[in-house]
């Protein structure tokens, strides 16, 4: 599914061309502008078999700076940041594809460009024992282990980069 280009929020944001796993890309502007997450929340959503949000609670909705009409039915992608690796994201499809629990910090793009980091669990929801869906819950980061990770997505990054050159 298709996502529309992000419109420039302000002079200084970095503007990227993201590409997803489904062939679809989109232009993304992310700015420096961290958004702390919300003490004492838990930010919840439910996606189908293909990664589609079918649920975001009010928190969810409330961090990434969208309205909820416009997450549900989207692609889960419509928070991937740029800084963030593909291979985080294999990592977590090939986990909850096989039926098991994934962990992991991940950097969300905000619609309007700023970002939050958060530490999420995501689960597959088993019904007739087949997996339904995906749910994913995330809690308060621990800003240690976001500082111990940032150069570490930064040169999968890079890794992933150098890959598409060659
Ligand atoms: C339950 C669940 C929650 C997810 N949460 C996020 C998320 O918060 N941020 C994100 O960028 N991707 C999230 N993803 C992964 C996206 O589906 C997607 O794989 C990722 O954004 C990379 O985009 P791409 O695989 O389409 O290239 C989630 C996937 C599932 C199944």
């Amino acid at each position: 599914m298709r996502l529309p280009d992000m419109t420039r929020p302000t002079a200084d944001a970095v503007e990227s061309r993201l590409t997803y796993t489904d062939g679809a890309s989109r232009t993304v502007f992310a700015t420096e502008v961290e958004v702390p997450f919300p003490e004492g929340r838990l930010i919840v959503s439910r996606t189908d078999l293909d990664g589609i949000i079918t649920h975001a609670n009010d928190a969810f909705v409330e961090l990434s700076g969208w309205v909820r009409d416009e997450l549900i039915g989207k692609p889960h992608h419509i928070l991937r940041h740029p800084d963030m690796p593909k291979v985080a994201f294999k990592d977590l499809w090939n986990t909850v594809s096989e039926g098991k629990k994934w962990h992991g910090y991940v950097k969300n793009l905000r619609k309007d460009g700023s970002y939050y980091w958060v530490y999420a669990t995501a689960v597959p929801n088993i019904r007739n024992g087949q997996i339904a869906g995906y749910t994913s819950v995330r809690r308060k980061p621990s800003r240690t282990r976001i500082d111990e990770l940032i150069p570490v997505y930064r040169q999968w990054l890079e890794q992933e980069k150098e890959k598409i050159a060659s």
